[in-house]
């Protein structure tokens, strides 16, 4: 075909080829409509449910034996593809779309495959196909007169936009996702017949989305909250989806209090402030109130709730779930996400400035780290309870306020996930996906913490109105890969076409399919649960065991380091200082002294209370002794950072800078998988020292400002040097840099800007301070140094010598 310039040559939309794809059954009719055809149906019909004759598997519906051991569904082939169709011409059968995983190969995209739109070299059309002539202007009567009722394509575009929004989540609104895979690094066939685990090597698509959970959905990342972790696994047998937090403990220990939580902790209700902050009255006055939220509440003013990147923190399935393997058999289950990356988090003053300079920085940063192939990783990590082990601890594992130290039940890794695609469409994926903790598979099951018990019911509840009716699960980036087979019909934006005429079990007349699966095949629950753990009697109440509530809490703040204790004390006394009810101040000072009199004395110094009132009466009088007092892995020392893959670093530039470092420092880093920026007073570019070299320059100081980046190059050149110790956005650049603990780099005998910025290259006792690298001019002979300062992180050496 001759090339040509019209927009849609060779591609209309009429096109035969993409009709064809886009048709929903394009193959040839099995029987042709007639009276003969219909009668052959009709004893085709009569034969399938001539050849069940009865429920055989009725009987097996009674009787507790029966229930533990359910069997597959009676059930009868059909004499042909007609037999059970909608109607004589239709040809396709049931199997739906979907392939298994194999390895190199995310089968989850090919569901969003389907949906892809691409409008490359199209015409605009309307929403039934129509091609529009015209999208600037409103069909008017005369160039002057009214616009006109009849126009659809205007009231068309109108109407959809009006109705764009969706309600967001009610909590983890501001959230951010990727495409990936998990694959299992040690099968554990004697654990649990989940999928993902039954063979080394498997694996298993999957989609991840990490979210703050009180701001709304425009609120800004680095807020102080607990972080959404949740990953849905699109396995063989089902999804999967292991909804967890990047703390493994929560604030409460039954659903009915979550409505009250969240009440407390968003903007309050008479004027909607404050936006993504806990730092007020109502949710101190609730926690106050709430002493089994103490050990949470340690993690929460910990740097946990500060992370630097979502690559860089851990995450929790926060219950103890239940594995079951193929003979029934069952273990509690604690899940880990170890990062790849290490833990690492900012500190407030960076995470305060972070929010207004980028209040998208984690979004970007997991976007930046995907498409550079800084891909995040992380291990799967189980931690494996038996009934008879979990009765000899000092707390209940099915208190949700508690964790399983890692030095009483080590954490086995299991398999290891890579995201490794980033979403194509936002609302599409990230937007319209749907979590639920009640996704399992066969092979894992739930345990009776009564925290759980509730999310089980509230999160499909909640799509139920936030997707817009029961199909939400037919929107590509939910439905499984697994085939889909039931008898439930209709309701808002349905789309799958089932065919037949029957939607009810038992049935005869579709040779009683889809059948049950039985407990082979099918998902069972674990009976013992009910028998061994649980009283008979229907109660409110909550176990003996729940009632303690600050040996973890003490637990927690005893394993940190200096630095991190500092930071925990510091939180307290910004968030209880903005709480405008000195006696709320005072409740949660008496409650802190059950965890730790030091915290409790240096947060009520803070507060500038006078005297420190009396400890909280505790709800358990008498003393439980902990396994442990010291739990090294609570810290975030114990997974330090130590690659610079995915940092951030600034190459600071001005007019004269030596051009040959510069370039040499970015192919370096780019090698090592860190993004280097150059930066300079404005963008545009600026001149090297030759007189003639133009240097490309990312990003302004002001656009992207010192505290965004994870370390700082200081510029080979007198006259750069000069230029950049007069402006006083270099400094805060630098002053920033330095004060949030990170790396900073200059070359030998041109460090003037380190001093008029105040910085010394030495702590205060003379030692070198390991952040602060001086190199050679030379940055190749050096890069050792560099990356080694870079990668980790945050030099706590720094505040260390500032607190003692
Ligand atoms: C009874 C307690 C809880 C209830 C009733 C509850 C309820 C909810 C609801 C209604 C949503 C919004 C879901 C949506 O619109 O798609 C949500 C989201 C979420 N919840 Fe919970 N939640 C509870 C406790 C927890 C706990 C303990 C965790 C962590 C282990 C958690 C983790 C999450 C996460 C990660 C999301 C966001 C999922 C996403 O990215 O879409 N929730 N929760």
């Amino acid at each position: 075909m001759a090339k040509t310039n019209k927009p849609d040559a060779g591609k209309s939309n009429d096109d035969p080829k993409t009709k064809a794809r886009r048709g929903s059954d394009s193959k040839t009719a099995q029987l042709k409509p007639g009276i003969a055809e219909m009668k052959t149906k009709q004893l085709q019909v009569n034969a399938l449910a001539a050849a069940m004759p009865f429920n055989a598997t009725k009987p097996s519906e009674y009787g507790f034996v029966n229930a533990l051991v359910p069997p597959q569904g009676d059930h009868a082939q059909a004499a042909s593809a007609v037999t059970t169709a909608s109607t004589l011409s239709q040809s396709n059968t049931s199997a739906k779309t979907g392939t298994q995983a194999r390895s190199g190969h995310n089968a989850a995209i090919d569901s969003l495959d389907r949906v892809r739109v691409d409008s490359s070299e199209r015409h605009l059309t309307t929403n039934q196909g129509v091609k529009i002539s015209d999208n600037q202007n409103s069909l008017k009567l005369g160039l002057r007169g009214p616009a006109l009722l009849e126009d659809f394509v205007l009231r068309e575009k109108l109407t959809h936009f009006d109705h764009e929004r969706i309600p967001e989540r009610i909590v983890h609104a501001r959230g951010s996702g990727a495409h990936g895979y998990f694959e299992c690094l040690n099968a554990i066939t004697g654990l649990t017949r989940a999928a993902p685990f039954q063979e080394v090597g498997k694996v298993t698509p999957v989609f991840a989305r990490f979210s703050t959970v009180a701001g709304e959905r425009g609120s800004k990342d680095t807020a102080r909250d607990v972080r959404g972790f949740a990953v849905k696994f699109y396995t063989d047998e089902g999804n999967w989806d292991l909804v967890g937090n990047n703390m493994p403990v929560f604030f409460i220990q039954d659903a009915m209090k979550f409505p009250d939580l969240v009440h407390a902790v968003k903007p309050e209700p008479h004027h909607g402030m404050p936006q993504a902050a806990s730092a007020h009255d109502t949710f101190w006055d609730f926690v106050s109130l709430m002493p089994e939220s103490t050990h949470m509440l340690m993690w929460v003013m910990s740097d946990r709730a500060i992370p630097r990147s979502l690559a860089t923190m851990e995450g929790f399935g926060v219950h103890s779930f239940r594995f079951v393997n193929a003979a029934g058999a069952s273990v509690f289950v604690k899940f880990h996400w170890k990062p790849k990356f290490g833990t690492v988090s900012l500190v407030w003053d960076e995470a305060v400035k972070i929010s207004g300079a980028d209040p998208d920085f984690h979004r970007r940063d997991l976007w930046e780290r995907i498409e550079t192939g800084a891909y995040p990783e992380w291990e799967l990590g189980i931690q494996v309870i038996t009934e008879e082990q979990a009765d000899t601890l000092s707390f209940d594992i099915l208190d949700s306020t508690k964790l399983v130290p890692e030095e009483l039940i080590p954490v086995q890794i299991i398999g290891r996930m890579v995201l490794n695609r980033n979403p194509d469409n936002f609302f599409a994926e990230t937007e319209q996906v749907a979590f639920c903790t009640a996704h399992v598979v066969p092979g894992i099951d739930f345990s009776n913490d009564p925290l759980l018990a509730g999310r089980i019911h509230s999160y499909v509840d909640t799509q139920i109105t936030r997707l817009g009716g029961p199909n939400f699960h037919e929107i590509p980036i939910n439905s499984p890969l697994a085939q889909v087979h039931n008898n439930q019909r209709d309701g808002m934006h349905r789309q799958a076409t089932v065919r037949g005429q029957v939607a009810y079990e038992p049935n005869s007349l579709g040779g009683g399919c889809p059948f049950q699966a039985g407990a082979d095949q099918g998902f069972t629950t674990v009976a013992a649960r009910l028998n061994s753990r649980e009283e008979q009697a229907k109660v409110r109440g909550k176990p003996g065991r729940f009632a303690e509530h600050y040996a973890q809490a003490a637990l927690f703040y005893e394993s940190q380091s200096p630095v991190e204790q500092a930071h925990i004390a510091a939180a307290f006394r910004f968030e209880l200082s903005k709480v405008t009810v000195p006696a709320i101040r005072e409740r949660m000072v008496s409650s802190l002294r059950n965890a730790s009199e030091s915290l409790a004395q240096e947060v009520a110094d803070g507060l500038g209370m006078k005297h420190l009132p009396e400890p909280m009466p505790r709800a358990l009088a008498q003393h439980v002794e902990p396994e442990i007092l010291v739990s090294p892995s609570l810290s975030l020392t114990a997974r330090p950072g130590r690659t610079v893959r995915g940092s951030r670093i600034a190459l600071l530039v001005a007019d004269g800078v030596k051009a040959l470092p510069v370039s040499q420092l970015q192919q370096l880093l780019a090698s090592k998988g860190a993004m280097a920026r150059v930066i300079a007073p404005r963008v545009g570019s600026v001149t090297a020292d030759d007189g003639k070299t133009e240097i490309a320059v990312d990003a302004s100081m002001e656009g992207e400002p010192g505290f965004l980046f994870d370390a700082v190059v200081l510029p080979q050149g007198d006259a750069a040097i000069d230029i950049l110790m007069d402006d006083p956005n270099v400094l805060d650049f630098v002053k920033n840099i330095y004060r949030h603990g990170k790396t900073i780099v200059a070359f030998s005998g041109q460090h003037r800007l380190l001093e008029q910025a105040g910085v010394s290259p030495s702590l205060p006792d003379a030692s070198a301070d390991p952040g602060i690298v001086i190199v050679p001019n030379d940055p190749k002979k050096a890069f050792g140094k560099i990356e080694q300062a870079i990668a980790r992180h945050t030099h706590p050496e720094r505040e260390l010598a500032r607190l003692s």
